[in-house]
């Protein structure tokens, strides 16, 4: 490809373009940590909006609030787009001031109310996607402990305290991951000083590709295809052979095991989930494959993979995890907000020219 120079790195793909003191994953994987604090002994003892708290404030002691009432305006059941939509009118809703005009303890408050209110969106737009018309009271809502029961009783008008567990550790698992996509997408929003509505509805529009939030969607039907055949062994030589690749394994950063993985391995096993001996097949049919194919290069289980498998347990439908994953990323993205307004400064990197040279155009 022309222009593609030393210093040209098509994706970015390791420049360093911000400096961080939330997280950033290693390559080499192993501990899954946020502001420094090890995730996993977190995990069934602090709720998710503490988790917001430690990405957020470095405070696990302080949390994301309650949402407040709210109408939102012709949700449609497609949840990204709803919550993109959603998201970028709650600044026009609560007139929200521009992020370079306002304080940080502002741009907190504005933070924390616009990312419990984007939970309480996805869940009503997926109940408007199982055909139900009607909304969950907010006193109903109110008898939840935590933010996975408020969001299972606004979507469902009930919060089975298995899928409240299964959320509640995908969304802590996957609250923050350094400057991927879309929080790379947050940052350069904000750094122009747009208000938290669009600098976070701008993350949702980037999060909703598949390349990025839509994996575990891809990961479901693949079990129920394995499950299917009874083989999984000879579907991964089909697969590989007819060179497709497998869903839920590989990663741009971890060369070793995603330790979001491993987690949610352990949770959905814990919580008795039904597809947890065909992903455990498959993943070692899968694994064994693609080491004898690659030997150069480690492809391992990334989160997708067993985020699939946790979502299933709480009967989330595979369209729906774009959304699920933008509700716990809202911490993440909260977090590098805070950081760019603090810290950051305007992004405008370049671009090399390799159009044509001068030329003049025939006009008639
Ligand atoms: N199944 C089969 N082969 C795979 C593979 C997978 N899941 N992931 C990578 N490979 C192979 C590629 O075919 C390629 O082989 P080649 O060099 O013979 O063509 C090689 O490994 C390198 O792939 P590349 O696309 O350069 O790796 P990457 O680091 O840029 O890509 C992913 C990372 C995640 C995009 C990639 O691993 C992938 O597509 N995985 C499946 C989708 C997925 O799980 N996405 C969720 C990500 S969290």
């Amino acid at each position: 490809m022309s222009g593609n120079g030393n210093d040209f790195k098509p994706g970015l793909e390791g420049v360093v373009a911000v400096e961080t003191e939330i997280m950033e994953p290693d390559r080499e994987g192993g501990m899954l940590r946020y502001r420094g604090v090890d995730v996993e002994p977190l995990i069934g003892k602090v709720p998710y909006e503490n988790v917001w708290g430690l990405l957020v404030d470095d405070d696990i002691n302080s949390k994301m609030p309650d949402p407040e009432p709210y109408e939102p305006a012709g949700l449609t059941g497609n949840a990204p787009s709803d919550l993109q939509a959603e998201t970028a009118r709650m600044s026009g809703v609560w007139n929200l001031g521009k992020l370079n005009e306002i304080s940080n303890e502002q741009a907190r408050e504005d933070l924390g109310r616009i990312s419990a209110q984007m939970m309480s969106i996805v869940a009503r737009s997926a109940r408007i996607a199982d055909a139900k018309t009607d909304d969950v009271p907010d006193e109903v809502v109110a008898q939840g402990k935590t933010a996975a029961e408020k969001f299972l009783l606004r979507w469902r008008g009930e919060a089975d305290p298995r899928h409240a567990k299964a959320i509640e550790t995908y969304w802590i698992c996957t609250a923050e991951h350094g400057l991927n996509a879309s929080t790379f997408t947050a940052r350069v929003t904000a750094s122009t000083g747009a208000d938290c509505g669009a600098a976070l509805s701008a993350a949702v529009g980037a999060l909703s590709g598949p390349l990025h939030g839509g994996a575990p969607a891809y990961v479901k039907p693949m079990l129920d295809e394995v499950a299917a055949t009874g083989d999984p062994e000879k579907w991964v030589r089909d697969t590989l052979e007819a060179g497709r690749r497998i869903m839920g394994f590989g990663h741009r950063v971890y060369r070793a095991e995603d330790p979001r993985s491993r987690i949610l391995k352990r949770t959905a096993r814990e919580l008795g989930s039904p597809q947890i001996e065909i992903a455990e097949r498959l993943e070692e049919a899968a694994l064994a494959e693609l080491a004898r194919r690659h030997p150069e290069r480690p492809l391992r289980t990334n989160v997708e993979y067993y985020s699939a498998v946790v979502l299933d347990v709480a009967e989330i439908p595979p369209p729906l995890a774009p959304a699920m994953f933008a509700c716990s990323r809202v911490a993440g993205w909260s977090a590098h907000i805070l950081e760019q307004k603090r810290t950051g400064r305007l992004f405008r990197p370049s671009a090399r020219y390799v159009g044509p040279d001068e030329r003049s155009l025939s006009l008639n």
